[in-house]
């Protein structure tokens, strides 16, 4: 082939690989909602950009429930998607994912996936094999964000489908101690593997995050614990910020439906605190013609922290992300922080795990 042949091909393959970029960039703006800023990103130790708002998908188990949130989701602006293996939905969220990459509608690199090493997982010889499991489900080569789910590990026993074992008084039955440092290793194994970009904790309380600090060579980007308007969390929050971890608040709108997961449980209701029904929040909303779900997450965004809310009623979906075109004043700021409850407001204790609080790793 001549010179001048190489060269009219290697043009018309970049001007081709141009078009293709752009029209992955275009086709989902095109379907973004006018109205809704892109959600700004906090910045990981690895130099990854996490976005700073995502979509939360516990309790939602069924394809249908999964396809409408994450196609929502993502049609809306969500990029950043928090799922978990014990959640039971990573196979769906991989089928929707696949959808979209593979018709070009975004491309891998747009999005930031999260998942978790199970309880079960929570021992050294365990990381890599529940970290490639949940690669195969969710038909990915990496995740963007792999985090301990639990500091305290349960008893694996195969061919239990990923069930834990209980005794005959119905007490889960866990491992003795958690070797932090240890598992931490392997974690820092998945990134040198490439099978995540970054390694985190979640329920994690100081005491434990100081000691995989202490053995870590790569540092933990992220704590993921419950964050919200009556549960601010600030020593947490203060001891991430001096180590350079960014912190994710889940369950920010102090989880609603948390007694329909008692149900099914077949668990009494717990007592929750009701951000909607409050009257600051709801005064506030008045203000900035917001909702008070609104309201509660621009709270925790100002505060510098990602969260994950979620929904799955599309119009929720899509008010919940509708946070960016508003600024709380810093005396709004302060007031709402002055809502804290503390630890009674906790609504996620891990207690429906019998035997869990008495755990010499149990966290709270
Ligand atoms: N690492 C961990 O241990 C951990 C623990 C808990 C949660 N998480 C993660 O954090 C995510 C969020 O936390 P969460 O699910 O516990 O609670 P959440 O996001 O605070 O609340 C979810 C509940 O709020 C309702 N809701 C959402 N937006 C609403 C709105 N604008 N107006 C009224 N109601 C609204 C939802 O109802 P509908 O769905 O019916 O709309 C659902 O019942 C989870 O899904 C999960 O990904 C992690």
């Amino acid at each position: 082939m001549s010179k001048y042949a190489i060269s009219i091909m290697g043009a018309v393959n970049s001007v081709l690989k141009a078009l293709l970029k752009q029209s992955r960039i275009l086709y989902p703006l095109r379907k973004y909602s006018s109205n809704i800023a892109r959600p700004p990103s906090l910045e990981l130790p690895s130099g990854q950009k996490m976005p700073q708002f995502g979509i939360g998908t516990w309790q939602l188990t069924s394809e249908n429930e999964i396809n409408t949130t994450i196609n929502t989701a993502l049609t809306v602006g969500y990029r950043h998607i928090d799922t978990a293996i014990m959640y039971d939905n990573e196979e769906f969220i991989g089928n929707v994912l696949q959808q979209w990459i593979s018709s070009n509608k975004l491309s891998r690199d747009d999005l930031f996936i999260t998942t978790k090493l199970p309880k079960i997982g929570v021992h050294p010889d365990r990381v890599e094999m529940f970290l490639t499991r949940s690669l195969k489900n969710l038909q990915l080569d990496y995740v963007d964000l792999y985090l301990i789910h639990f500091p305290v590990g349960f008893k694996y026993i195969p061919n239990m489908n990923g069930r834990y074992a209980t005794d005959l008084k119905g007490r889960v039955v866990m491992e003795e101690k958690t070797d932090h440092a240890a598992i931490w290793r392997k974690m820092e194994e998945q990134v040198e593997a490439n099978r995540t970009k970054n390694i985190g904790l979640s329920n994690y309380n100081i005491p434990q995050m100081t000691t995989v600090l202490e053995s870590a060579r790569i540092k933990p980007a992220n704590l993921q614990v419950e964050i919200h308007i009556f549960f601010n969390q600030d020593h947490l929050v203060d001891f991430c910020k001096k180590n350079g971890i960014t912190v994710t608040a889940y369950s920010p709108l102090a989880n609603p439906g948390y007694n329909k997961f008692m149900k099914k449980l077949e668990k009494p209701a717990t007592h929750l605190p009701k951000i909607f029904l409050n009257t600051q929040v709801i005064e506030l909303g008045k203000k900035y013609s917001k909702t008070p779900a609104q309201i509660a997450l621009r709270f925790l965004l100002q505060r510098g922290l990602a969260t994950i809310p979620k929904s799955a009623t599309p119009k929720r979906i899509e008010e919940n992300i509708n946070v960016f075109d508003f600024v709380l004043t810093d005396d709004e700021m302060k007031m709402l922080h002055k809502l804290e409850m503390g630890d009674l407001a906790r609504v996620v204790d891990f207690t429906v795990y019998q035997g869990i609080y008495h755990h010499p790793d149990f966290p709270f």
